[in-house]
């Protein structure tokens, strides 16, 4: 270490030692209806799952070299009509305008809880500039997928840091949870 102050050097190390053994939060990707899911069901699911359609906001053409570049086929075994259905549905889902969900947001361990009055007061500054909380308070979810919604709302535009973040996912999965989570 170079730091001439242990103490210093402590706190500096603090975040990376936090970090160590987590994992980055993955997206949740609701799986469409009807004749898009035959099609993906049919083409894609094969080999992976949809999650990761997540991490990108692309229009038609870049979906379409996407499709092209990560799969050695480049997407051959698709009839037209099939891959105009699941570009329809990427680009509708994913497209420019969207935000990609991060590949890079590891939760940080949280050590201190959220009482329901300080969750109220962060749910109305950061959320409520969009749209109500019947939106939270009309859902129950285990606490990994209020982490999605809470990273994607982030990505949307709410203002919240890391720890603000881990905090108010954790209450959610305290008090808008699953019974079956526990
Ligand atoms: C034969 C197996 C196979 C099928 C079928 C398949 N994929 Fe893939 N796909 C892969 C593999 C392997 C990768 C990872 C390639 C890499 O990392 O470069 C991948 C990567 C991807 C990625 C990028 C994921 C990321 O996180 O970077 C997307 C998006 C994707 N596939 C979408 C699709 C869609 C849409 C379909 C159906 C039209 C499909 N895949 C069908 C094997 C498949
Ligand atoms: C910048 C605007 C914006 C902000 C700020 C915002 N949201 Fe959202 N939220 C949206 C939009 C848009 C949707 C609808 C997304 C959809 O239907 O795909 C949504 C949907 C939701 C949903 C329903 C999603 C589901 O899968 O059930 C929940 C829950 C939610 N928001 C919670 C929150 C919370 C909690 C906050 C504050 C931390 C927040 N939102 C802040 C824009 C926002």
């Amino acid at each position: 270490m170079r730091f001439a102050n242990p103490v210093l050097a402590a706190l500096l190390a603090l975040p990376l030692c936090a970090q160590i053994g987590r994992r980055p939060a993955r997206p949740q990707v609701t799986r469409p209806d009807g004749p898009v899911w035959q099609v993906i069901r049919k083409n894609c699911t094969a080999c992976h799952g949809i999650d990761d359609y997540a991490f990108f906001a692309l229009d038609r053409d870049g979906w379409q070299k996407l499709l092209v570049a990560k799969h050695k086929d480049g997407g051959e075994a698709l009839s037209d009509d099939d891959r105009r259905t699941v570009l329809d549905w990427l680009v509708a889902k994913f497209g420019p305008d969207s935000k990609p969900f991060p590949r890079t947001y590891v939760p940080p361990e949280i050590t201190t809880f959220f009482s329901d009055p300080e969750a109220k007061r962060l749910l109305d500054r950061a959320c409520t500039k969009c749209h109500g909380l019947d939106r939270v308070e009309t859902s129950r979810y285990p606490e990994e997928q209020w982490r999605v919604i809470a990273v994607d709302m982030r990505e949307r535009g709410a203002q919240l840091t890391d720890e603000e973040l881990e905090r108010l996912v954790e209450w959610l999965g305290r008090v808008w949870g699953t019974n079956q989570d526990k």
